[in-house]
């Protein structure tokens, strides 16, 4: 690995100015889908996240927590309230942000080298160089996919790769250019129990060896709890935090770990939260007696 992390694809932001230890900053956050009298999908949400944290969002289906994701990323707007990440308010779609979803969205007629190779094609400050250094930028993606298991599979098709496989291309690809921040959303709900657990182990690698700030948005508490360093319960909607809980488990962490019983006691809390509030969504108002 080392051979290919040459200066060009250091790991620095794009600005000069250093990166605060917060690196991601939302506070009092409001968002309204289809203005007065639509979908309040979050409401009064204020999460401060470090510099190479990994952090884990949880809440019932529904509660904003994709919303949440387009709002740090710059995709939507807040209707109040602000988001700041690395120093700057977020007023538009960032480019110091990676991002996989619960589906892959590789491109069928490119390989998944060349796909894994499309962030350095679009994003601006690789753009120029890759003409001049090519070579260099081909080798980091080699690297990549060597590290998650697809070293043999670069010249594959997406559609001749397993499941699992196209997740561990499109974690390549969202990382490839050394983003600041990586934003996944439920990026192993599609796949089985175990390909999911092999791809906690193959993103917890990557994150210990290059420490970029993570937010994961997932169902799975377990996952919740193998990866990350803070876990954040959203309430039911509109989403807001209605518990952090920092998880200290050593690392790295393994299968075994999940057979601890404080991994299960933070597990069954943070069910037990996220249950309270799936029955208030559920409850019917309260209506006066009629006689
Ligand atoms: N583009 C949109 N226009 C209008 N309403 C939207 C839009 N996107 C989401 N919503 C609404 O905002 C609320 C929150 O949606 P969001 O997708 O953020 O929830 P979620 O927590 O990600 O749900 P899930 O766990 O099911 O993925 C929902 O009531 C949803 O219907
Ligand atoms: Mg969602």
């Amino acid at each position: 690995m080392a051979a290919a992390q040459s200066t060009t694809l250091s790991n620095t932001p794009t600005s000069d100015r250093p990166v605060p230890s917060t690196l991601v900053d939302i506070s009092g956050v409001q968002l309204r889908y289809g203005g007065d009298g639509g979908t309040l999908a979050v409401d009064g949400l204020d999460m401060k996240i470090r510099e190479g944290e990994f952090v884990a969002v949880v809440g019932p289906s529904g509660c904003g927590k994709s919303s949440l994701m387009k709002l740090v990323t710059g995709l939507v707007p807040p209707t109040a309230g602000g988001i700041i990440v690395a120093g700057r308010e977020v007023s538009g779609p960032l480019k110091i942000v990676g991002m996989a979803f619960q589906n892959p969205t590789l491109l069928p007629w490119r390989t998944t080298f060349q796909n894994v190779m499309l962030p350095f094609e679009i994003v601006e400050a690789h753009r120029h160089n890759l003409r001049r250094d090519r070579k260099t930028y081909e080798a980091e993606v080699r690297t990549l996919l060597d590290t998650v298991g697809l070293g043999d599979f670069g010249d594959r098709f997406p559609w001749e790769l397993s499941g699992g496989m196209q997740q561990r291309a499109s974690l390549c690809r969202a990382l490839i250019h050394r983003p600041l921040l990586l934003m996944l959303d439920e990026p192993f709900g599609a796949l089985d129990a175990f390909t999911r657990e092999e791809l906690w182990d193959v993103l917890q690698q990557i994150w210990l060896q290059r420490s970029f700030t993570t937010i994961l948005v997932t169902h799975d508490l377990r996952e919740a709890v193998y990866l990350a360093d803070t876990v954040y319960v959203m309430s039911a909607r509109p989403g807001r935090i209605i518990a952090k809980h920092s998880n200290s488990l050593p690392r790295p962490r393994t299968l075994e770990t999940t057979y601890l019983p404080e991994f299960t006691e933070i597990v069954h809390s943070l069910r037990e939260k996220i249950r309270g509030e799936s029955v208030q969504i559920k409850r019917a108002p309260a209506q006066a007696p009629t006689r």
